[in-house]
Order: C-alpha cells, then sequence, then structure tokens
C-alpha cells in the first residue's frame, strides 16, 4: 500500500504531497520530507501523511524525526492500516508487536491481490506450494484440508486433488476472491489467524471444531510473529492424528532484524523470521509431534534467496 494514495481532505495539502514525493524519486529526500511537513501543517490529522514523511525521514537518515512522525501516524491510525508500529519497532523506539495490525497485512494483500501471483511465481521463483505439498504427500488422501491465508489458492492447486473437501481462509477478500476464480475451494472464508478462536471466522455451527484432516499454511506465518495463538486454532481445527503443515522464514539466515521475544523476528521487510526452537517448543506446547522439516529457499526477495523451514506435525491423539 502507498500511504500517498489517502487524500488528506484538503486540496493544497495533497498537491504539496505530490511535489514532495516527485522530489522523494527525484532522489532529495531531504527536500520531500520538508515539503511533506508543510503539507501537513495544513492537514495535522491526516495519518497517511504522517507515515510517509516518516518515510521521507528515514531515506534522509533523519532516525529521530522519523521515530516521530511514525508515532503521529500511529496516534492517528486506530485501525492500524499503515502498519505504524512495525516501523517503530525496527527503529528500535517500540517493542516489537507479536502480531501486525490485522487491518495492515489484510489492505496490504488487498492491494497485492491483482498482482500477487505473476510477482511471486514469475519474478520471485516462490516454491512454498510445491514444496509443502511434498511433504504432505506421502500421507494424502485427506477428507477435509483446511488452507490458512490461502491468498489466491497457490496451495489449493497443489492440495485439491488430494482433499475430499478443501475449505480456505484468508485475512484479505481480495486475496479470497481471486482464489474463488480457480473454482479449487467448496468452501471460502475470511478469517483472521490472530484472533481467538470464538471471533476468528474459522468456526461456525456448520464449521464444527475439530473437522480437518490437514491444516496448511503456506507462507502465512511470517505475517504473523508470535505463533502460540495460530498453532491453537491448528489444533482446534484438526481431528486427532491430524496434520499441520506451515512455513516459517528461518531466523538462522537473517541477517538483520529487530529480536522481540527469543524466537521470532521483524525484518525490514515488516515480516517475521522464527527460530526452529521456537517453532518446535511452540508446536510441542499446542500438542504437536513433528513428523518432518525442510530446510530450503523459499523465494527472492530484493535479488537475494529467502530461506525457510517447512514443518510437517502430527496432533497427538
Ligand atoms: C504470502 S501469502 C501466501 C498465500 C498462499 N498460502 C500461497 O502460498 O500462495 C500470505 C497470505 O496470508 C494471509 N494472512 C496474513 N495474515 C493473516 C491472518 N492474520 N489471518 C488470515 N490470513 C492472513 C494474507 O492475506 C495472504 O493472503
Amino acid at each position: 500500500m502507498t500511504p500517498i494514495q489517502f487524500s488528506s481532505g484538503d486540496v493544497i495539502a495533497d498537491r504539496r504531497a505530490d511535489y514532495a514525493r516527485m522530489l522523494m524519486e527525484a532522489g532529495d529526500a531531504a527536500a520531500a520530507a520538508d515539503l511533506m511537513a508543510q503539507a501537513l501543517e495544513l492537514a495535522p490529522g491526516w495519518a497517511a501523511g504522517w507515515f510517509q514523511l516518516g518515510a521521507f525521514f528515514e531515506k534522509a537518515g533523519l532516525k529521530d524525526e522519523a521515530v516521530k512522525a511514525y508515532r503521529r501516524a500511529a496516534e492517528r491510525d486506530e485501525p492500524g492500516l499503515f502498519g505504524a508500529p512495525l516501523k517503530l519497532a525496527l527503529l528500535g523506539a517500540e517493542p516489537t508487536p507479536e502480531t501486525p495490525p490485522s487491518a495492515y497485512v489484510e489492505g496490504l494483500f488487498d492491494d497485492y491481490a491483482d498482482r500477487f501471483e505473476t510477482a511471486l511465481i514469475e519474478k520471485l521463483n516462490y516454491s512454498v506450494p510445491e514444496k509443502l505439498f511434498r511433504l504432505v504427500r506421502p500421507h494424502a488422501p485427506f477428507a477435509l484440508t483446511v488452507d490458512l491465508g490461502c491468498g489466491t489458492g497457490l496451495f489449493g492447486v497443489e492440495v485439491a486433488a488430494a482433499s475430499g473437501r478443501l475449505e480456505g481462509f484468508d485475512l484479505s477478500a481480495n486475496m479470497l476472491a481471486k482464489a474463488a476464480e480457480k473454482g479449487l475451494y467448496q468452501h471460502l472464508g475470511q478469517a483472521d489467524l490472530s484472533a481467538p478462536a470464538e471471533s476468528s471466522g474459522l468456526f461456525c455451527a456448520n464449521l464444527p471444531k475439530h473437522r480437518a484432516d490437514l491444516v496448511s499454511a503456506a507462507d502465512v506465518m511470517m505475517y504473523l510473529g508470535s505463533l502460540e495463538g495460530a498453532f491453537s486454532l491448528a489444533r482446534d481445527l484438526l481431528k486427532p492424528q491430524g496434520l499441520f503443515a506451515f512455513s516459517v522464514e528461518d531466523a538462522a539466515t537473517v541477517e538483520e532484524g529487530v529480536d522481540a521475544k527469543a524466537g521470532f523476528f521483524l525484518q525490514p521487510s515488516l515480516r517475521y523470521a522464527h527460530g526452529e526452537a521456537y517453532v518446535e517448543q511452540s508446536l510441542a506446547d499446542a500438542g504437536f509431534t513433528i513428523i518432518d522439516t525442510l530446510k530450503t529457499d523459499i523465494r527472492m526477495d530484493a535479488g537475494k534467496a529467502v530461506f525457510g523451514i517447512l514443518f510437517l506435525a502430527r496432533l497427538k491423539g
């Protein structure tokens, strides 16, 4: 999401913000910040503007100023659309959030949905769905697979033929609309993996607990941080002895990031990486036994390979 796309409600402030962006594009971050600050004098309540100012200050190397601007953005952005708390954590000004604001992740993927598959498959060599399916294939077929964070349905493409019924859940309505176009899922629904079971959207009278034989989450945990909540949702979805397959970005291969509570790390990409020991302990705490893992490259990012760990775990019976 580009915050500058949101209007301030003041025509002159919007025009100044447009010029500020042009200055940024021309490489003059300090001048861009200066002009953006002038725009914000006219529209001091404009959360998107404060967020943009924070980004300009960051580019200009003015960290303290960036922190102040991001704080103002956070104060004015109650739903958390811009993810300012993540920026503040990366700048060392606030603790790392256990989970990013759901509104931020939802907006990110709503905006990304149209370009997602072209970007990931054609440009970024994304391989999690195929590799994760290789891990689960020896245990197929599955009467019911629940695909968490199903996105546009790339894991669905792999697992549909091995599943009697396939359900997909995601935070982003636009990603779900793309998944629906594939015609592979018998049920698609909006759900939030960072919410408690009752309000997650995963359960209702027609969608009871303990219904799934396989729960998958391909390339989703990096948008969650703390994994306890998602693991307990997976446990609530699964039948006894059911399988849980998911991927994380491998913290052991991450060069730069912020250590929250030892175990998960916020990276400059604004995605979280997870430590293997933390994942193992969280799985054990949620009642799972690991039956297979795969350490592998999962996609490219900014010209470099991103490494992940794929886990296959069984719920104790
Ligand atoms: C990188 S995409 C992966 C999509 C799909 N699993 C795949 O492999 O192509 C991550 C997906 O996770 C979803 N997601 C992130 N956080 C979520 C949350 N808290 N609850 C539900 N879905 C979430 C996003 O909306 C997005 O569609």
